[in-house]
């Protein structure tokens, strides 16, 4: 049966998912995995779970200095919980994303107070635990206790969304269930230790987000992904939000001597420096907006359909209103202004839309009179 068959959210076992997965997986570990990071060295739950907070959102090499400073300063998790919290975010300061100190500090708190200074040792308990997830929980339980627990980090949820093409994107729940599932099942009873670090490792050094190296990876031959040739399609991306509309009316006006007025948009914002059509919220009475403003009627005035304009992060549903004003001022409002002659274009700096209204006018000249 395809994975992708709808409904279908549990994976089957892993003899059926890919063979030998895991132990392909170990092989590589023994000859590729990282077996001398510092929080490999004198494993404990604590060590390996500063670690891990540590190396959330946050490359190896710049974790090492910071794991090695913490636990000189704080060599059991009583030194950390017995410590002012202002020593630890200081300690912390460079790390970044600083609740996860906070959190840090917490947590060590409920391991003394709650646990008698011993991290627990089930997934669930420990996920009780504050900044601490179930791939966090997975790690510690895995890498510190040697027991069966299963990861999904970052770097985990790439190698088996690819490996598996897995479509959708990892914050929806049912696309996370999948690969919590395909987690689970491919994690071995035996060496669980080494089959976690081994994971993170071909995340992180192999199949790497922009460029997987397969040809190193153990797991290519049975790689959805790579046999597609589409890898950088998985984990799939978050969608895009709808971008906001924002409306607005453009106002044409013609002066007796069938120029076009222009004004020259702030310095900073949308169109910043570019030659435009006076702008009118969509909501107002031009008629109304024109005479206030300019104490001017507007002769022969025709809305035209709106039409779309697109920003990188708004769309700009634009109305253009035409008509006729009997003035040809120099200055109008507070804004630099100038009278265009579509036949004679002087050249200025335009917003995109403008230009199109202007060879759209160029070709109606000229306007219809009632
Ligand atoms: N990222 C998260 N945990 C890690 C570990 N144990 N080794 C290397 N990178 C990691």
């Amino acid at each position: 049966m395809s994975r992708k068959q709808k409904g279908q959210t549990k994976a089957p076992s892993d003899s059926s998912l890919a063979p030998d997965f895991s132990q392909r997986v170990l092989d590589w570990f023994d000859l590729h995995g990282r077996k001398h990071l510092p929080w490999q060295q004198g494993v404990t739950p604590y060590r390996v779970w500063v670690s891990e907070i540590m190396l959330q959102q946050t490359q190896v090499a710049t974790v090492i200095p910071y794991f090695e400073r913490f636990m000189e300063h704080y060599p059991t998790v009583q030194d950390l919980a017995a410590a002012p919290q202002d020593d630890v975010l200081h300690l912390w300061t460079g790390l970044g994303y600083y609740a996860r100190a906070r959190n840090l500090h917490k947590c060590a708190k409920m391991v003394v107070s709650d646990f008698g200074g011993e991290f627990p040792s089930s997934v669930e308990e420990l996920s009780s635990l504050s900044g601490i997830g179930r791939s966090t929980a997975g790690a510690i339980a895995s890498l510190s206790m040697g027991q069966k627990a299963a990861i999904l980090d970052g770097n985990v949820k790439r190698v088996l969304a690819r490996h598996f093409a897995v479509d959708g994107w990892p914050g929806t729940t049912s696309v996370l269930n999948q690969l919590w599932d395909i987690a689970e099942d491919l994690t071995p009873d035996q060496r669980c230790q080494h089959y976690t670090q081994a994971m993170m490792d071909l995340g992180a050094m192999v199949c790497t987000r922009s460029k997987p190296d397969c040809h190193s990876c153990p797991l290519m031959d049975s790689c959805r992904a790579f046999h597609q040739g589409n890898q950088t399609d998985y984990p799939g991306k978050k969608p895009k939000k709808d971008k906001p509309v924002k409306s607005v009316q453009l106002l044409m006006l013609r002066n007796p001597n069938g120029e076009w007025l222009l004004e020259q948009r702030p310095a900073t914002g949308i169109w910043g420096g570019l030659w435009s059509f006076p702008e009118v919220a969509s909501d107002d009475d031009v008629t109304d907006y024109w005479q206030s403003t300019h104490g001017t009627e507007l002769i022969h005035q025709e809305t035209w359909d709106s039409f779309r304009h697109t920003f990188s992060h708004y769309h700009l549903d634009i109305t253009p209103v035409v008509a006729d004003i009997q003035t040809s001022a120099t200055q109008v409002g507070e804004r630099a202004v100038c009278w265009y002659d579509v036949h004679a274009p002087a050249s200025l700096g335009l917003a995109a839309p403008v230009k199109l209204l202007l060879e759209k006018l160029r070709q109606l000249e000229p306007l219809a009179t009632a």
